[in-house]
């Protein structure tokens, strides 16, 4: 009787040492991942995030570069609706869609970046491939280059830039360097700057460019100046890569804000452009773009298509299909894509209605004795204040109006209800 207690007794001890937390964790292999360091916060979602802990009702969130309207909603165009409303009338597989995507929303895609009158389209030599949105683009673009652009690994980016630029091009094997672009003294284009660092990279450089609405700083070259670019770029035997995320939102025309694309084409440049529909057509989720070059002949397109799928296949297999769907109904669809063209204008206008109705407070409402007119003349999403690091914090602190560190507001975060309170809050903060 004894005996048998002392055996529970035993057995009760062993199952207590077997739980307890030192012998269960001496049971465990070491981690493979213990001196993985912490990588820092995104810069634009730290924003979003201390924004949503923020309860003032006041509160902003510039940060973010999605469009809002006039409310602050989210935006979903009617010609995407009806065209999703189309295709799930239409029934279709969900087959996959091959390696460079869905035909006739690469087809469409390159009509509206190169225009119907684009001569290396008509001749069959431009190579398209759809990808995961620009990212995806910039990404196969720069997979592309680094395997097969004969001259050189670099590529020069503006100084400042789409902060993601720089990853994705180290990513995928090219030296990131840059070239002059923003004049904090003006707010405005360093041009001579530009120019003279673009003629000074290494002959056969890759040179990035914003083709319209650049980001972060709202700052283009004019139509001259971009005339100007196209031979300063030819002359130095540089690449041209025209990064398109903006097609129709900077002008509120598609046609126009191609520009500087079909003038480097015109002007004979076998150039690269990565597309997205995030912005213009309002499918952030849908990541739906596309990645092009324009080649020399219809043979050489063949070979750089072959390429181009070598590049693709291991990273995703191919693209998904959805969103081309929807791109490709809005426009090869003639009454979506006039409906489409009306509401990218209308996008457009609310934010170029929005920068004058901020600088207006800006200088009547509130006599600031600074000079605004850089809100004005900067164009697109995103306009560079030129609020200092630690007038953005005090934004924060004392207005509960959030923006990145470089004092970049996303304007279509702004709306006519609290473009006066931000225009307050810009003013007491620049006093
Ligand atoms: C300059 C620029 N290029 C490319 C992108 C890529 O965007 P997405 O991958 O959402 O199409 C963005 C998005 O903000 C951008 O600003």
């Amino acid at each position: 009787m004894l005996a048998a207690t002392s055996r529970s007794m035993a057995r009760v001890a062993l199952t207590r040492a077997a739980i307890r937390p030192t012998a269960a964790i001496g049971l465990r292999f070491s981690s493979a991942w213990a001196n993985v360091p912490m990588g820092p916060p995104d810069a634009i979602l730290g924003v979003t995030e201390a924004f949503k802990r923020d309860t003032d009702p006041r509160k902003m969130n510039l940060g973010v570069g999605a469009y809002r309207d006039d409310a602050g909603k989210p935006f979903v165009l009617n010609c995407v609706r009806k065209a999703e409303a189309k295709i799930m009338g239409d029934l279709l597989d969900k087959e996959y869609a091959g390696i460079t995507g869905v035909p006739e929303f690469t087809k469409g895609a390159a009509l509206l970046a190169y225009g119907a009158d684009s001569t290396p389209l008509k001749e069959g030599r431009v190579a398209i491939t759809q990808t995961i949105s620009g990212t995806g683009a910039l990404r196969v673009g720069g997979e592309f280059l680094a395997r097969w652009f004969p001259t050189s690994k670099k590529i020069f980016v503006p100084t400042p830039t789409w902060g993601n630029h720089i990853p994705i091009f180290k990513d995928s094997g090219l030296e990131v360097n840059h070239y002059k672009y923003f004049d904090k003294k003006t707010n405005g284009l360093d041009f001579e700057g530009m120019v003279n660092d673009i003629k000074n990279a290494p002959k056969g450089s890759v040179i990035l460019m914003h083709a319209c609405a650049h980001n972060p700083t709202g700052v283009d070259p004019s139509q001259a100046q971009w005339d100007e670019l196209s031979k300063v770029v030819k002359d130095a035997g540089h690449f041209a890569f025209f990064d398109m995320a903006y097609q129709g939102f900077a002008s509120g025309s598609t046609d126009k804000d191609a520009y500087a694309l079909r003038k480097f084409v015109k002007d004979g440049h076998l150039v690269a452009l990565s597309q997205s529909f995030a912005k213009n057509m309002g499918l952030y989720g849908e990541r739906t773009g596309s990645f092009s070059l324009v080649t020399s002949s219809p043979e050489e397109k063949a070979r750089v298509d072959s390429q181009i799928k070598i590049v693709v296949r291991p990273m995703y297999s191919n693209p998904p299909v959805n969103g081309a769907r929807i791109v490709a109904t809005v426009l090869n669809t003639p009454e979506l894509n006039s409906e489409w063209l009306g509401e990218v204008k209308l996008m457009a206008d609310r934010i170029i209605t929005m920068r004058t109705q901020l600088k207006d407070n800006l200088v009547n409402k509130y006599h600031s004795k600074h000079n605004w007119d850089h809100i004005t003349n900067q164009i697109g999403m995103f306009c560079y204040t030129g609020l200092t690091a630690d007038q953005v914090e005090k934004m924060k602190n004392e207005h509960h109006v959030y923006l990145t560190k470089d004092g970049r507001i996303s304007v279509a975060g702004i709306s006519s209800k609290n473009v006066e309170y931000l225009a307050k809050a810009i003013h007491e903060v620049t006093k």
